[in-house]
């Protein structure tokens, strides 16, 4: 309950209630990496890729000998990843074939307002029986557009290249339809990409990362976080985030990967709800610094950084180069999670071949050029206090459930702004439409994974960090919120208005 919310979160590292699997989960590693399926367009033309998703109910066996119920994109999860190339438009058309209303968001994408997934801008069910009418009547009056059936989103792509992903939006129950497999990635490329030596092919690799439990039948129930859903007066105390107790990788317990001895772009994703990483090779390559940080949320740092860990919060994103010549042939080399306990420490593992290979690729010293925003030129200076105001209140902003007729900033097009995000425990912002450099954390030098443009920031329990952001895309109507999806459903959002 959230009696546990303040200091016990802190002092146990977890920000939520772990759920407990009640089969047998095979040891780790025994499982073979899947890679998502590439969606090819339908279509294309002189300007722009044409591509059709239906969202349907599916079932995999995520645990060997089981059946688990999913909600998917296509079919399958994580959905098929999507590839555009920057400057090039993309429309996609999402189909509801499930039982209740969706929203699709592009994360990290620079997107038109009626395109951008916001959580009134329903996908109804395409005919048939719809469950979600019992539940509206405890949401808010949403603005937005609800649709019938189909809704095509439109995305310019006038952005650089990145690791971006889509995910369910629906107002209130993005944290089940993510859970329940809505999500996967959008990979944008450009020229500048393409002209650096980095791995690429079947040696760039999208992970998409998560935690679930699993029960009897091999279904992953998730709890409801709605109390009104629940006797009255009780409040569930799942509202601090939901957690699993087995990893997944592309939808596939710890699973294990062979890989030659060269170099590997792996893109890390943290999809998981709620849970936190801290990512660590065992063993670490001779010398140190084995995770090579080459990207961000919003696509390619300046120059590399080499970590000998990393640490991701809810939808955070680094693209990293591991160099698999600096192992003995042979060794097997495990990703492991520190932040983790039992079997939440193990992610995914490489079995390093015995054959000799030769490298074309490296990491360049110079990745590519990042224009810092000036402080000096920022217009306004806002303050955003993530933070729980009580049992009866639950998760807010600036002391404000999510409330769509009070944006939180109306901030102008075109103009810098210096925003401090302040929380009371662990809260990954996150903001749509643009992305946003790292000023500063507690008034000192950013941290060790903040450089870059990033989109979203894993902020620690009672922290001040200040970000510097151009509205430089689209005016209309956008959101700031937390991504531990548990606090988002549970009203820690806000609008802005980019006017
Ligand atoms: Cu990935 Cu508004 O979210
Ligand atoms: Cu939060």
């Amino acid at each position: 309950n959230l009696s546990t919310s303040g200091c016990g979160l802190v002092s146990t590292g977890e920000p939520g209630t772990l759920l407990r699997s009640t089969i047998p989960i095979p040891e780790p590693y025994q499982v073979p990496l899947p890679i998502p399926p590439v969606l090819q367009p339908s279509h294309t033309d002189a300007t722009t890729d044409y591509y059709e998703i239906t969202q349907q109910p599916a079932v995999a066996e995520i645990i060997p000998g089981y059946r688990t119920p999913l909600w998917t994109y296509q079919g399958t999860f994580p959905g098929p990843t999507l590839v555009s190339r920057s400057g090039r438009r993309t429309v996609v058309k999402h189909v509801n074939k499930l039982p209740h209303p969706v929203v699709v968001h592009l994360h990290g994408g620079h997107t038109p307002q009626d395109s951008d997934g916001y959580p009134g801008d329903m996908i109804l069910p395409d005919g048939g029986h719809t469950d979600h009418l019992a539940h509206m009547g405890m949401m808010p009056a949403l603005p937005g557009i609800p649709v019938v059936g189909s809704r095509e989103y439109v995305y310019p792509f006038e952005q650089r290249a990145a690791t971006l992903w889509y995910h369910d939006h629906r107002m209130g129950f993005t944290g089940q339809s993510v859970w329940y497999g809505l999500a996967g990635f959008h990979l944008v490329h450009d020229d500048e990409e393409d002209r650096l030596p980095l791995p690429c092919g079947d040696r760039d690799i999208p992970l998409l990362i998560t935690d679930r439990a699993f029960d009897a039948d091999g279904a992953m129930p998730y709890p409801s976080v709605h109390p009104d859903l629940h006797s009255p007066g009780v409040t569930p105390p799942y509202m601090n985030g939901v957690l699993g107790d087995v990893i997944l990788v592309n939808g596939a317990p710890s699973p294990i990967t062979r890989v030659q001895r060269l170099r590997y772009r792996l893109r890390l994703l943290n999809a998981s709800n709620a849970r936190r990483y801290r990512f660590e090779l065992d063993p670490q390559p001779p010398g140190g610094g084995g995770i090579v940080q080459i990207g961000s949320d919003g696509g390619l740092l300046d120059r590399p950084r080499a970590h000998d860990s990393l640490q991701l919060a809810s939808a955070e994103r680094a693209d990293v180069v591991i160099d698999f010549a600096r192992y003995a042939p042979g060794t097997r080399v495990r990703l492991r999670n520190t932040l983790g306990t039992g079997r939440t420490t193990e992610v995914l593992a490489f079995d390093v071949s015995s054959h000799a290979s030769v490298d074309d690729t490296m990491v360049p010293e110079q990745l590519s050029t990042m224009r810092l925003l000036d402080p000096a030129t920022a217009t306004v200076t806002r303050d955003f206090l993530f933070q729980n105001r009580g049992e009866e209140d639950g998760w807010m902003i600036n002391g404000q459930p999510y409330d769509p007729a009070r944006p939180l900033a109306t901030p102008r097009l075109g103009e810098v702004e210096r925003w401090r995000f302040i929380t009371d425990v662990h809260h990954p912002v996150h903001l749509h439409l643009d992305h946003f450099q790292v000023l500063a954390r507690d008034g000192e030098e950013p941290g060790p994974y903040d450089h870059g443009w990033k989109d979203t920031l894993g902020l620690e329990p009672a922290q001040a960090a200040e970000i510097l952001v151009r509205f430089t895309d689209y005016p209309g109507r956008y959101m700031l919120h937390c991504h531990n999806l548990e606090h988002e459903d549970m009203a820690m959002m806000a609008d802005y208005l980019v006017t």
